[in-house]
């Protein structure tokens, strides 16, 4: 627990950094990395920015894999996960292009598209560590009340208060809001050697609860990281508000 947003970016992109640099990736062993989107790892990102600029980190060796996307929704619209990870992350950092992997929403087959992803995830040797976030509706990733633990990466009909927290990105138009979007499995996540997720805001302290002072539940599918041997919650003052 950490006293705000700042301080649990800086605690994350630190322990990131430490983690890849402890991994020594090369181009044939690179890291494998899990990203999120969304406004809570926004302080990480800027924080991990600042590694590379300083010359402590680079993400030359690093692979990344992006949680989720929205279907249907052009690449470059600016409320594609796709624009905001190359503007808030990947265009000030030293990845190639080449090495970050995002779900297309907009692939003819979405099923062979989601197929594809996790075949792709397994050739690297599958993900060393998954950063996430949350919703409020305790979701990781897109995996709605609901989802199956065991799920893998799928197409998501999107719950309705979904829907109603992400309108504030699309102009508090309800509408403009995409119903469906790809993302990885709540199994996905769980198969990753480590799991870190970031939970900041009053908004989240219901689902914080519910995730680890309840038991396992599909219908807060944050709890499922209680079956995962190496994950990390870390949150700030106000997250921790029903605890
Ligand atoms: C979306 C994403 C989630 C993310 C959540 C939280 O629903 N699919 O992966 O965790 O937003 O967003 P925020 O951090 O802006 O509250």
């Amino acid at each position: 627990i950490r006293d705000d947003p700042a301080a649990v970016g800086d605690y994350i992109a630190s322990y990131i950094c430490k983690r890849i640099n402890g991994f020594k990736p090369t181009q044939e062993k690179p890291f494998v990395l899990g990203l999120p989107t969304g406004s809570s790892p926004i302080p990480t990102y800027k924080r991990l920015i600042k590694f590379v600029k300083e010359g402590e980190l680079s993400f030359k060796n690093v692979v990344t894999f992006n949680m989720d996307e929205y279907v249907g929704l052009p690449q470059d619209h600016p409320e594609s996960y796709h624009t905001f990870m190359f503007r808030e992350f990947f265009s000030h950092v030293d990845i190639p292009p080449s090495q970050v992997n995002i779900l297309n929403g907009n692939a003819e087959d979405l099923v062979g598209e989601c197929k594809a992803y996790e075949a792709k995830i397994k050739s690297y040797g599958g993900i060393e560590l998954f950063l996430g976030g949350i919703g409020e509706d305790g979701h990781i990733a897109f995996n709605e009340p609901g989802s199956s633990l065991s799920s893998r990466t799928r197409i998501k009909t999107l719950a309705y208060d979904t829907i109603l927290a992400n309108a504030r990105f699309f102009n508090n138009d309800i509408s403009a809001v995409p119903r469906m979007a790809l993302t990885v499995g709540v199994a996905t996540v769980l198969d990753s050697r480590e799991v870190v997720t970031v939970v900041t805001g009053l908004r989240k302290a219901l689902a914080l609860s519910k995730a680890i002072e309840e038991g396992v539940n599909h219908l807060w599918t944050l709890s499922a990281l209680q079956l995962h041997p190496w994950a990390l919650i870390v949150a700030d003052e106000d997250a921790t508000a029903e605890l």
